[in-house]
């Protein structure tokens, strides 16, 4: 959880924070963070739930923030003048102060049975929540597991403090001073850019290796972990160029994007971005070409046998760029999807490769991690084995850009 920390800054100029408000006795607080907010510049809007309405009013959240308080989802003058969806999308950040065990619980199930739960479930924007409650409810195991499932989605969370509480109990459940909050808010809506200055290569997808013009050869990758190592390392700062084999998920915005289809491509245009502080290469490239690929399509006829494919080992483009002289990116990290052997293949890889980590990832099967949306990995390096818990591909990419920011530190 986030330590406490204060804020001097003048970054939320222009920004716009929903700001939802759930029941419990921390809900007080709520009118310092407005204020705190409003000195800022940032733009308040409230959601205020049933239980909330219990400990605020809605006339004192919109007298500190200067700006109509949204309260019932099934009001039709609320709808007609800001939907729910509306409500998300104007914001640059969604904040739940106090977050209750039970709108943490709703938000872990997926519910929308009120305004604050259905915008939340709408929204696709960061979300921080500042959990509030009495010290065994925090402590319960029901409620860790939705922080952490909440957390392995890739919603923030700061506090809760230890410290006195009103229910003159001790210990953690206490809601986070605002100062913390306006601070963990800042950090989301601007955060530091550790890597400013640095060029990063990020190779991600499969690779496509023709047999005809019409067929080629490839692999079940997504491109989604790839991408989204693009997108974190972009969002600490580096300059990213992205080389892609053929994948259906969409550009990420600030990147720049190179697409390729073969593995011969791919390490061309690895090549010529260098030189590069940093390359990632999280492509599932093809091991193997085919040599004898036809210039027309190939035609099946009755009683000819079935072509023989002549297959010819690719470049490695890890290998490459790990031995790349005095253009070597300061640091290598490659990926080992494995089915077996997991460890073992990856520490014997990081030595052939050359390079400086690997993340190793069990691909088999039944843990639809290939194409799927969550990855579990270890980080390999000379240091070490560290083994990660399942995460969203996005948690993941943005723990990969934290190390990797840490080594430029
Ligand atoms: O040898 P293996 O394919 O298991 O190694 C996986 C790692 O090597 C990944 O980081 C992958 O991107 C990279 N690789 C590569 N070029 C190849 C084969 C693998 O960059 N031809």
């Amino acid at each position: 959880m986030a330590a406490l920390t204060t804020f001097s800054g003048t970054t939320l100029s222009g920004k716009r924070v929903l700001l939802i408000v759930s029941g419990g006795i921390a809900a007080f607080k709520v009118h310092e963070l407005i204020r705190l907010l409003r000195a800022q510049g940032c733009g308040v809007t409230c959601v205020l739930t049933e239980a909330g309405r219990q400990f605020v009013t809605p006339l004192s959240l919109q007298a500190l923030s200067e700006a109509k308080v949204y309260a019932d989802l099934f009001s039709l003058t609320d709808e007609s003048e800001m939907g729910h969806i509306q409500l998300s999308r104007s914001a640059d950040l969604l904040a739940v102060v106090p977050a209750t065990a039970d709108l943490l619980a709703r938000m872990a199930g997926g519910l929308a049975n009120d305004l604050a739960s259905t915008v939340l479930l709408a929204t696709d924007k960061p979300v921080l929540v500042a959990p509030a409650m009495n010290v065994r409810m925090w402590l319960h195991a029901a409620t860790q597991a939705n922080i952490a499932l909440l957390q392995s989605r890739g919603i923030h969370v700061v506090g809760p403090d230890e410290g006195a509480m009103a229910c003159h109990e001790f210990g953690p459940g206490r809601m986070a001073e605002p100062a913390a909050i306006l601070a963990a808010i800042a950090a989301l809506l601007d955060p530091p850019k550790p890597l400013a200055g640095k060029h990063a290569i990020v190779t991600s997808g499969p690779t496509h290796e023709p047999i005809d013009p019409i067929r080629y050869i490839a692999n079940r990758s997504s491109g989604k972990q790839g991408h989204a190592i693009a997108t974190a390392l972009a969002a600490l700062g580096a300059r990213v160029t992205l080389i892609s084999g053929p994948v259906a998920v969409a550009d990420p915005t600030g990147v720049s994007v190179r697409r390729v289809e073969t593995a011969q491509q791919m390490l061309e245009a690895a090549q010529a971005a260098l030189p590069a502080d940093i390359a990632v290469c999280a492509a599932a490239v093809a091991d193997w070409r085919v040599a004898n690929a036809a210039e027309g399509k190939i035609k099946k006829k009755q009683g000819v046998a079935a072509p023989a494919l002549e297959l010819v080992p690719n470049p490695d483009i890890l290998a490459t760029l790990s031995s790349a002289g005095p253009s070597r990116p300061r640091l290598v990290v490659g990926f080992a999807a494995e089915t077996d052997d997991l460890l073992a293949n990856a520490a014997s890889k990081l030595q052939r490769k050359g390079c400086d980590w690997i993340i190793a990832n069990d691909v088999s099967p039944a843990t639809g991690i290939m194409g799927g949306e969550e990855n579990t990995v270890h980080l390999v390096t000379a240091a070490g084995i560290e083994d990660w818990p399942r995460l969203s591909k996005q948690r993941v990419a943005e723990q990969i850009a934290a190390r990797i920011a840490g080594v430029f530190a």
